[in-house]
């Protein structure tokens, strides 16, 4: 058991890659650079061998430099690649200014150094012995610096008063790194990029990167700082203009390095910034405008939940920025993205997403790649997404969807490539058309890639124009089924043969693309359900059915009609409503009983609106905008289609248990409708059933009680109502009180919610 955990122990410092698994949009350092590999191995090309020395793994690296250099089967090239890496090295060796045979100092040659993988942690005690001729002063300068901190750091002497002519990439990554004195870069004024990853960076000097005129790229990702206690904590940045004198910065990778309050050091970056990644690195808020002086192109915010709650992060970039990735962080405002027309690519999973207006998405003319898996976006009301031009790329995966209509399909015709999986949809004909569609067109159609912008500038670092997102929407496509067979017969083609739809499905799965049956009351796959035809076969088959009974009834039953006729035109009022309980009574008992709500229900919508057809205008321009916009309500809506009558029966039921709170809109047309009658029975039966009492009544239009069904009359003295006003300035008073009681609603079910 021991001897286990010792092998253990020893083992794993040695093969621990610190790489998050989670990739963020600037990737890792190998993937912007070309000469050496993750573990610190010189990659570079065969004709290059010559002018590189890899001593990474040797112990004994100051002879053995020495040795190479010096050797006789060495060409005069001059050296320009070095690797120190892994060599247990507890400072850098003052090794820089060795000679080669044609006498020329390494300080003077070498453009690549890597320092991969040794261990820099600060020691008080006396460390190995170099022969090392220091300037004294210099040596007693850094001491006073550090004096105030109460540590000394000593691990960067053996290069820090070295001046490196032509020093053009640097890597210290995994290097147990704790402090980053002032100065110590000071020798190196051709630096390009700066690896400093994978380290335990506690304290960076203010004056750090002081003499970087010409740095590019800074990368200090996936930092672990730990304090005393050995607990994680943040970086400490001394000087909030620390990147400020970096005029030449133009990419910044602090990927899972934990910021804490250090971000008003991104107040100082400048005009020809472009690429910056504070994937998981815990931010919490950022200084107002912080970004706006860029030229942000990349950026990726993911993880850092409620960054934009205090401040847009996003204020200032809408001219320039290309690729936002901003998963999990609560993103809810769609809107933050108004007037971004350069961006092509957004990917927004895990987030608050339910309301997508027009206006934003009409001014992302340039976006190509829209990705909202995981979000609580319902079904929405065309147009929305076909009114993006250059959109090829959707997915609305695991999102609150719970319709698929002929409309949604038209929406997404011309997409390349969409997802709709993982939603609560409702069987109909058109869930069955969707998949229907896309197997066709994968019959008739090729696969392409999506293209983004391509930048090229061939004297710059690869660093600055890298991004994964390209490949990784591309590497979705490549991996996607084809699902051709799915529609292959010659009925099927010609059956769709005049829809001039082209999407194809990303993730298509036949147990992934279910929808809720409400007759057979289970999950179906979407393939299982019958096509618009056979649906509206089988419509015309009831109807032919119920003409027929009903006349056998006439037949043998003429007397018994003729009373029951007399009867009901005496009670005319009275029996109309009678008959409509009676079914609906009869109807309700069929629908299943088992989802009764529990304590700690989750809900998926804050509130389920029912309303009639004939106010559904005063429901799109002012109910809608004011709860989804301004109360940040989500809402339930489900667009109701007469055609398919019952069938969207469950539907109801299922936005009705999925709603926190029930709203009917009631008009006078409302109560002439039947339908209308029918969901407000239905409302006050769930609620009986669920023994929920969050019930909000809002009448357009005053109801005398002549005009009141006995459900509403009973509705309106037990619970609140609130009555639309004619005139608009009462109407703000209307909206307070509407908020209100939503609010109140939402505060009573606050422990039982996500949200
Ligand atoms: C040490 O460096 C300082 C300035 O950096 C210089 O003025 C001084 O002459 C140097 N001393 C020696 C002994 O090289
Ligand atoms: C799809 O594209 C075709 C041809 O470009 C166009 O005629 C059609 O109107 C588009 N459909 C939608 C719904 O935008
Ligand atoms: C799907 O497979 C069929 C048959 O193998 C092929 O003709 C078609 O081009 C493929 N579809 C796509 C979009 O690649
Ligand atoms: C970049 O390099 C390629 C070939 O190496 C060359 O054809 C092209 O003209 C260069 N572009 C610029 C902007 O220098």
């Amino acid at each position: 058991m021991i001897l286990k955990i010792l092998v253990f122990c020893c083992i794993l410092p040695a093969i621990a890659l610190p790489k998050d698994p989670t990739v963020c949009l600037t990737g890792y350092m190998t993937d912007v650079q070309k000469w050496v590999d993750e573990f610190g191995t010189l990659t570079v090309e065969p004709n290059e061998l010559d002018r590189s020395i890899d001593l990474s793994t040797n112990t004994n690296v100051v002879t053995m430099l020495q040795k190479n250099l010096q050797s006789p089967y060495r060409s005069n090239a001059d050296i320009r690649y070095l690797s120190l890496a892994r060599c247990n090295l507890e400072r850098v060796p003052p090794v820089f200014d060795q000679r080669d045979t044609n006498g020329r100092p390494l300080r003077q040659t070498v453009e690549y150094l890597t320092l991969y993988g040794n261990n820099f942690k600060d020691i008080s005690a006396p460390g190995v012995q170099y022969d090392i001729m220091l300037n004294a002063t210099d040596v007693v300068e850094t001491h006073l610096e550090y004096a105030k901190f109460g540590e000394k750091s000593i691990w960067s002497t053996g290069f820090q008063y070295t001046t490196f002519a032509v020093l053009r990439e640097f890597d210290l990554r995994a290097c147990s790194i704790e402090f980053i004195n002032g100065l110590i870069f000071k020798g190196m004024p051709n630096l390009e990029a700066l690896y400093l990853g994978e380290n335990n960076i506690k304290y960076i000097h203010g004056k750090a990167f002081v003499g970087l005129n010409n740095l590019i790229h800074l990368d200090l990702s996936r930092n672990k700082a730990y304090d005393k206690n050995g607990g994680l904590t943040s970086v400490t940045m001394e000087s909030a203009d620390l990147f400020e004198r970096m005029s030449k910065l133009r990419s910044l990778d602090l990927s899972f390095t934990e910021m804490g309050r250090n971000v008003r050091v991104l107040s100082g970056l400048g005009k020809e910034f472009q690429r910056l990644s504070l994937c998981g690195s815990k931010v919490r808020s950022v200084p107002e405008k912080a970004l706006s002086g860029t030229s942000m192109k990349y950026l990726d915010i993911s993880g850092n939940y409620g960054i934009l709650e205090n401040s847009n992060i996003l204020a200032g970039l809408e001219d320039t920025l290309e690729i936002l990735y901003a998963n999990e962080v609560g993103f809810e405002h769609f809107h933050y993205l108004y007037k971004f027309s350069k961006l092509e690519v957004l990917k927004l999973t895990n987030n608050e997403v339910m309301l997508i207006t027009k206006r934003v998405v009409a001014s992302l003319t340039s976006l190509k790649v829209l990705d909202l898996e995981r979000n609580r976006f319902g079904s929405w009301i065309p147009p929305i997404f076909s009114t993006m031009p250059n959109l090829r790329f959707l997915s609305l995966k695991d999102n609150n969807l719970n319709l698929i209509s002929a409309e949604i399909i038209d929406d997404i015709a011309n997409i390349s490539y969409v997802s709709l999986s993982g939603n609560n949809v409702v069987c109909n004909c058109h869930s069955r058309e969707f998949i229907d569609l896309a197997a066709r067109n994968d019959n008739e159609q090729k696969q392409t890639l999506i293209d983004l912008s391509i930048h090229t500038d061939n004297n710059t670092l690869k660093a600055i124009d890298y991004h994964i997102a390209e490949s990784e929407f591309n590497s979705m496509i490549e991996l996607r089924a084809n699902i051709s067979t799915i529609c292959d017969t010659e009925k099927c083609k010609k059956y769709y043969v005049d829809r001039d739809h082209r999407f194809l499905i990303i993730d298509y799965d036949i147990h992934s693309y279910v929808c809720f049956h409400e007759y057979k009351n289970r999950f179906m796959s979407f393939i299982n359900v019958k096509t618009c035809k056979d649906w509206q076969r089988s419509l015309e088959k009831v109807r032919n059915l119920d003409t027929s009974t009903n006349l056998v009834l006439l037949l043998t039953l003429p007397t018994t009609l003729l009373l029951l006729l007399l009867i009901i035109f005496i009670y005319r009022r009275k029996f109309g409503y009678f008959f409509v309980t009676m079914r609906n009574s009869a109807t309700l008992s069929l629908i299943s009983r088992t989802d009764i709500n529990e304590e700690g229900k989750i809900y998926n919508y804050d509130v389920f609106v029912s309303y009639c057809n004939g106010d559904r205008n005063w429901m799109l321009d002012h109910l809608l905008p004011h709860l989804e916009t301004e109360c940040s309500v989500s809402v339930c809506l489900h667009e109701r289609d007469f055609q398919v009558g019952l069938s969207i029966l469950e539907n109801i039921v299922s936005c009705m248990d999925r709603s926190r709170t029930i709203m009917l809109v009631i008009s006078k047309q409302f109560l002439r409708s039947q339908w209308c009658q029918f969901e407000m029975h239905l409302a006050q039966h769930r609620l009986l059933e669920t023994r929920r009492e969050d019930l909000i009544l809002v009448l357009l239009e005053e109801i005398p009680r002549s005009l009141r069904p006995t459900t509403l009359h009973y509705l309106m003295l037990t619970k609140t109502y609130i009555v639309w006003p004619k005139v608009s300035s009462e109407q703000t008073v209307f909206w307070k009180r509407l908020k209100k009681s939503l609010v109140v609603q939402q505060r009573k079910y606050k422990n039982t919610t996500l949200a």
